[in-house]
């Protein structure tokens, strides 16, 4: 059961250890489209919670790890878990699933039961992360 989300379908995927191996949907990322993605408040919203490289964007959080070379540290494969959904690497994180199954989000109202991002951001986020070596 998988309504549609954003006007697009949910993608399936599958985690593989502590990563996912497969771009959602096939799908390519694109590193500008991410930037974009990560600083928007009303979408990824990710500078709420970490402290990122992109000084130009006031107000970046510190209740998460700083992102600054996060590339370094984690595969594509990895990164994309973790954008995916963090709280199966950490049950108890504060971090939300961004690509959940649409049934797995708790939200009282069904035209809210839909994942945070589309494949396609998650994709475009995951090329984002990459660039931060
Ligand atoms: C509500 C706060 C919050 C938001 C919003 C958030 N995160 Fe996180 N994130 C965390 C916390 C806390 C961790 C640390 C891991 C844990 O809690 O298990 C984390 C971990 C991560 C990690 C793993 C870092 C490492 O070194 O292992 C990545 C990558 C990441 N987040 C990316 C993102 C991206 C990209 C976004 C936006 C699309 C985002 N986060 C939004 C709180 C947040």
């Amino acid at each position: 059961m998988s309504g549609p989300i954003h006007g697009e379908e949910y993608v399936e995927w599958k985690a593989e250890g502590d990563a996912i191996l497969e771009p959602l949907g096939g799908l390519q990322g694109d590193p500008v489209r991410g930037k974009a993605v990560v600083i928007d408040r009303d979408s990824g919203n990710c500078l709420a919670c970490h402290l990122m490289p992109i000084p130009e964007q006031p107000m970046h959080g510190t209740v998460a790890p700083p992102l600054h070379g996060v590339a370094s540290r984690l595969t594509e494969s990895q990164l994309r878990l973790r954008v995916v959904n963090e709280q199966l690497i950490n049950p108890h994180t504060i971090m939300p699933a961004f690509y959940k199954k649409p049934d797995e989000y708790y939200r009282p109202h069904p035209a809210f039961k839909s994942p945070v991002l589309t494949a396609q951001e998650v994709e475009d986020v995951v090329a984002y992360l990459k660039t931060l070596k």
